[in-house]
């Protein structure tokens, strides 16, 4: 029997980088939150103890780099499974946008196969298991809104936002995370307060989550992409509050309330940017 996973794309309300670390990464602090963009992940067992994945994108391979293959492969080694899965990625999230979409894929698929298998193993084992394969796997395992810290392991949950709006736009370039990390300057970096963004979500006050959205990659990708820079500019000109880029980027995104000037800024943006999405918080 086919069993059916969503796998909602996050968004980053901030991403602070503390420190870096000797094996490579960075310490983070990363408040995240999930849209209603989703990709659809559809998984059966097979005879053979194979791991096929089926999807249709120019972008992202079917084989062995996949996430959601990384994803089976520990699953299955992890937990001493012998049978196969084949696994269909419905995609709409876009690929290399900073909208965690490999990580919510490899996300679904641990969740997916802990079903499919009856094996009841708890969501904080899958994180874990999921931290091997991406640095933002394990809040997409979660879900929801948290903040994620050390490399991105470690998950409190946190308040959902207020009930809101969210555009999204991307330009037609896709951004390697690795390339902006090599990029950071420990001690040039302005940090967001995600204290008061913290406080923000708890009251469920839409001013003050605006005024502390923030993501200290924006800058680095900004000066290698400037048509990042002409996004915020064309939103920021059509009113849209709460501007932001999300994980490394490029998309960028806008928090608005009401409905009406949320569609009016989607139809602004639709003739000016390839990808545009209006979407809600899941929170
Ligand atoms: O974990 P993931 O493969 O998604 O990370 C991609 C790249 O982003 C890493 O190779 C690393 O260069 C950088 N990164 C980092 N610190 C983090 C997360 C990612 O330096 N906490």
């Amino acid at each position: 029997m086919a069993l059916f996973e969503k796998a909602p794309a996050k968004i980053n309300l901030s991403l602070d980088v503390l420190s870096k670390r000797d094996d490579g990464y960075h310490n983070v602090e990363m408040i995240m939150t999930t849209i209603d963009l989703a990709d659809r992940i559809k998984m059966y067992s097979i005879e053979s103890d194979r791991i096929e994945i089926y999807l249709e994108s120019r972008f992202v391979p079917s084989d062995e780099r996949n996430l959601a293959y990384k994803a089976a492969d520990a699953f299955k080694k992890k937990y001493g499974i012998k049978k196969g899965v084949h696994i269909h990625i419905e995609k709409s999230i876009p690929v290399s946008a900073g909208l965690g979409g490999g990580s919510t894929d490899a996300a679904a698929v641990l969740r997916g196969l802990n079903r499919l298998w009856s094996l009841n193993i708890p969501l904080e084992d899958l994180a874990a298991l999921g931290a091997t394969i991406g640095s933002d796997v394990p809040f997409c395992v979660y879900g929801n809104t948290a903040i994620a810290k050390g490399r991105g392991e470690i998950i409190e949950k946190l308040a959902s936002p207020p009930s809101c709006w969210v555009v999204l736009a991307k330009p037609d370039i896709g951004v390697s995370t690795w390339t902006i990390f090599q990029r950071i300057n420990i001690d040039k970096l302005s940090h967001p307060n995600n204290d008061a963004l913290i406080d923000a979500l708890h009251h469920k006050n839409f001013f003050k989550m605006c005024a502390n959205v923030g993501n200290v990659l924006e800058d680095i990708t900004l000066t290698i992409y400037p048509e990042v820079q002409r996004i915020k500019d064309k939103m920021a000109e059509a009113g849209a509050t709460g501007v932001l880029m999300s994980g490394s980027g490029p998309t960028v995104y806008s928090l608005i309330e009401q409905q009406s000037k949320a569609q009016r800024i989607y139809n602004g943006m639709r003739g000016f940017c390839e990808e545009v999405y209006l979407v809600r918080i899941l929170g």
